[in-house]
C-alpha cells in the first residue's frame, strides 16, 4: 500500500551496497507480487468489461516486472540463482515422478490439463 504521509521517505543520503541493493530487489519483488495479488482480486470483484479487461492488462504487466527483477537478482546473486535453480530442478523431478511433462499444465484443483500438441502426440 502506498506510504505517502512523510515525503521524505523515498529520499535517499548515499548509494546502496550491492548487498542492500540485492535486499532493495526482494522488496520490490515482494512489492510487485503483492500488486499481481491486488489487481487480481480487483478483477474478480467486477462484472465492468473494461475495467477487468484495463485491470488485467496492468496486473500481467506486474508479472513481467517480477520476471524481470528475478533475472536482475540472478545475475547480481549467482549464489541465489544457484538455489532457484536447483528448486526448479526439484520441482521438475516432481512433475516426472508424477508423470507430468513441462509442456502440460496442472489446474488449481490438481487435475492436468493438457494445452500442447506436443502433449498430444505424447499422450
Ligand atoms: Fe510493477
Amino acid at each position: 500500500m502506498p506510504a505517502f504521509g512523510n515525503p521524505f521517505q523515498g529520499n535517499v543520503e548515499r548509494k546502496m551496497s550491492k548487498e542492500e541493493l540485492i535486499q532493495a530487489i526482494r522488496l520490490d519483488i515482494a512489492g510487485e507480487l503483492e500488486a499481481i495479488y491486488i489487481y487480481d482480486a480487483h478483477v474478480q470483484a467486477t462484472d465492468e468489461e473494461i475495467a477487468k479487461k484495463v485491470i488485467a492488462d496492468i496486473r500481467d504487466e506486474e508479472k513481467a516486472h517480477v520476471g524481470e527483477l528475478m533475472t536482475l537478482l540472478r545475475i547480481l546473486d549467482p549464489k541465489e540463482a544457484e538455489l532457484f535453480f536447483s528448486g526448479e530442478a526439484e520441482v521438475k523431478e516432481m512433475l516426472e515422478d508424477l508423470g507430468i511433462s513441462e509442456s502440460d499444465s496442472v489446474q488449481a484443483d490438481g487435475a492436468k490439463s493438457i494445452k500442447s500438441v506436443g502433449s498430444l502426440i505424447n499422450s
